[in-house]
């Protein structure tokens, strides 16, 4: 190895709401196994962590709730930190981008860049509320669709026709948060020509970097070919880390440029405050024995390989990023994780409902991880997997090892005798443990490698179940005493190759072995615990997850899907813009109209149309029957009989589908293109006169 140390970032998450499964397992759990590993090996390794705390997420939040952007922070900077420190991922240092230290470090580091030329300025005509002083960032701006001509199209897409869209093309742009008409006003702001760094990263990645991840080699690759172009690094807004150059009033770091130096001012946070244990901020992130790994989410590859890589080349003393191991995605039940529609398992209040069972989780999202492609997070995923596999193969495991022990051996490991040629084969089954787990460790594989762990407690719980030892006890003392000391030796080994993994629970099986220490170097030994040594208290490693449980998460997610719904819809209507005013007609024309009240008396679908509905109406005279193109804004006409309705009775009777209609049932548009059927506000008497 080329390298002394290893220093791990994991994406700072914005501090706009709690994290969920989707950061658990994109980011945090592959960024915690690989340094745990890293720290089983003896490696020098640092893990930095920290909230994103600027940006727009966070003042839309401040706007939602009620409170100050400073106030938002504050509480989602504290549930983050506690649901991590929860969940077992085990930072060096986790702080924020709100803090003195990080304003200060961003702001000098912004500076050097400055002093040194290293930005163009440019002045650009941007959106402008002239009424509240501000400039507005794309997702702030609304408008008309030019493509659909919906209305409340977004500046970066149309949610009706999904075009992509920039705010400029929008018909009529106002501001989102008031409905305030926008203006083009010049700002100037500084920007990092990315033009200028095109080919030492095309060297740096596309040459040097062949070993990334196909999917963060790939996009690399697309945002290189298709040419890069200078990036602004400050924004209009009044909340983020203050522009340090004079006249700048006003405009602040983009939340792009300082997050990633979050990294390196929490790194120096940390290093300050403890030299003797982590040293200089500097070795960590100028020596050239340090090895640099971003962990992140796919939405996170540009600015971590393109954006910030030239933020430190730019400053010059800084080492690289070796590796970007980004993810993909993770839905759930079959759709995109959302933090604004609440469609997300939050960490916090999982833990609420499975108290104890962080294991699970972790073990459930990387046996699922999204390492090469979008994966799905279903319950009745994470149902099968605690239950078929934790509970029925490694807790059935060490859980029989354990308590036959307890039985037949009053709790102490039993002398092994002579070994069949099944033992060996087993025994063998382990020989290379410990090299392949590395393998694919240090390639990132933390699936596979998750994977070969189980695969090891799947060889003991078959090798228990062949041998049936509660069956030997009664012919065989000796040969019991050997199959338990190796079923033994197999669930010492468990606890080694679950740590990165599954923390808890391997400390949890140490104690039950009553192991003081996990060895790494020892694994895949089979003589791991002494003839003799004495067992831990035994107890269940994991539990059975029952139906209710499950459903009771299904029935959440579906409450939430509905409440979705209908809030889209009340959108959708508050959007709608009513159609233009007919041509001007007299009171004389009206008159003409013979519009009365009747009650439906049944309302059924005609046979073999679409369209039309068979109204048979009590119409305070002989009753009529009319026929309406509307079934298919009534899927169950049935909820219409009963009910009093208008229609034009003057109409001449015509025929169609062979049934005469005699008139016309008045219907509303709705704006979702829905035909309902209209009424009176209070019982009438039938064949009433409406005018
Ligand atoms: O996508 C996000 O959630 C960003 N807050 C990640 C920032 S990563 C780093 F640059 F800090
Ligand atoms: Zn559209």
């Amino acid at each position: 190895m080329s390298f002394k140390r290893t220093l791990v970032t994991s994406a700072l998450p914005y501090a706009n709401g709690p994290v969920h499964i989707g950061h658990l397992a994109g980011v945090y759990v592959p960024a915690d196994i690989y340094v745990r590993y890293l720290r089983l090996r003896g490696q020098e390794v640092l893990f930095v962590g920290g909230s994103d705390e600027h940006g727009v997420p966070v003042t839309i939040r401040a706007r939602k709730e009620g409170i100050t952007t400073q106030q938002v922070v504050d509480r989602y900077h504290t549930l983050i930190k506690d649901s991590f420190e929860r969940f077992g991922i085990s930072f060096d240092v986790y702080s924020r981008t709100s803090g003195a230290i990080h304003h200060q470090f961003a702001s000098d580091y912004f500076r050097k860049l400055y002093d040194t030329g290293k930005f163009v300025e440019q002045t650009t005509e941007q959106f402008f509320d002239p009424e509240t002083n501000e400039f507005l960032t794309d997702r702030n701006i609304r408008g008309e669709c030019p493509r659909c001509h919906a209305q409340g199209a977004y500046g970066g897409q149309c949610e009706k026709c999904g075009a992509t869209l920039s705010p400029d093309e929008l018909i009529n742009p106002y501001n989102a948060i008031n409905g305030n008409p926008l203006q083009k006003k010049a700002t100037s702001h500084w920007y990092l020509p990315l033009d200028q760094y095109q080919s030492w990263l095309e060297n740096w990645i596309l040459e040097n970097h062949k070993e990334w991840r196909s999917n963060v080699y790939g996009q690399c690759k697309s945002w290189l070919d298709s040419g890069l172009k200078p990036r602004a690094v400050t924004r209009d807004l009044n909340w983020g880390i203050p522009v340090p150059v004079e006249g700048a009033e006003g405009k602040v770091l983009y939340v792009w440029f300082d997050a990633p130096i979050g990294y390196i001012s929490n790194t120096k946070e940390l290093c300050d405050a403890q030299p003797d244990k982590y040293g200089q901020w500097e070795t960590w992130w100028k020596d050239p024995e340090t090895r640099l790994i971003h962990f992140i989410g796919k939405d996170n590859i540009v600015f971590h390989c393109i954006v910030f890589p030239s933020m430190l080349k730019a400053e010059g003393s800084y080492i690289l990023p070796d590796n970007v191991p980004s993810n993909e995605f993770l839905n759930l039940e079959g759709d995109k994780i959302s933090t604004s529609r609440n469609w997300a398992v939050w960490l916090n209040e999982y833990l609420d409902d499975f108290p104890g069972k962080q294991d699970v989780l972790r073990y459930v999202l990387t046996a699922n991880a999204p390492e090469t492609k979008d994966n799905d997070f279903t319950w009745a995923d994470f149902q099968a997997r605690n239950n078929n596999e934790l509970v029925a193969i490694y807790g059935n495991f060490v859980n029989r090892a354990l308590v036959l022990t307890q039985k037949y051996f009053e709790g102490k490991v039993p002398q092994a005798g002579e070994l069949t040629d099944y033992d060996r084969e087993t025994i063998a089954e382990f020989r290379n443990v410990k090299e392949e787990l590395e393998k694919l460790l240090d390639n990132f594989r933390f699936r596979d490698a998750q994977k070969e762990a189980m695969n090891l407690a799947r060889i003991g719980n078959k090798y228990l179940a062949d041998m049936e030892p509660w069956k030997l006890i009664k012919t065989d003392a000796a040969r019991t005493a050997t199959v338990l000391n190796l079923s033994l030796q197999i669930a010492a080994n468990l606890s080694i190759a679950f740590e990165p993994f599954l923390p808890f629970s391997s400390a949890k099986l140490r104690d039950m072995l009553g192991m003081k220490q996990v060895d790494w170097n020892r694994l895949g030994h089979l003589d791991l615990l002494p003839a003799e040594h004495t067992l831990g208290q035994v107890g269940l490693l994991f539990e059975k997850i029952e139906d209710a449980a499950i459903q009771g998460q299904l029935d959440r997610l579906a409450r939430i899907k509905a409440e979705n719904e209908a809030k889209a819809k009340e959108e959708e209507l508050r959007n709608c813009k009513p159609a233009e005013i007919k041509a001007s007609t007299s009171i004389e024309e009206f008159d003409k109209m013979d519009i009365r009240v009747a009650t439906v008396l049944n309302c059924q679908p005609v046979k073999k149309s679409e369209r039309l509905l068979q109204f048979t109406l009590d119409d305070g005279m002989s009753g009529r029957t009319i026929l309406s193109g509307i079934a298919q804004s009534y899927p169950d006409p049935s909820v219409l009989i009963g009910k009093q309705v208008l229609f034009i009775a003057n109409f001449p009777p015509r025929k169609m589908m062979g049934i005469e209609s005699q008139g016309m049932i008045l219907s509303a548009v709705n704006a979702d293109g829905k035909l309902v059927v209209t009424t009176v506000s209070a019982p009438v008497k039938n064949g009433c006169q409406v005018g």
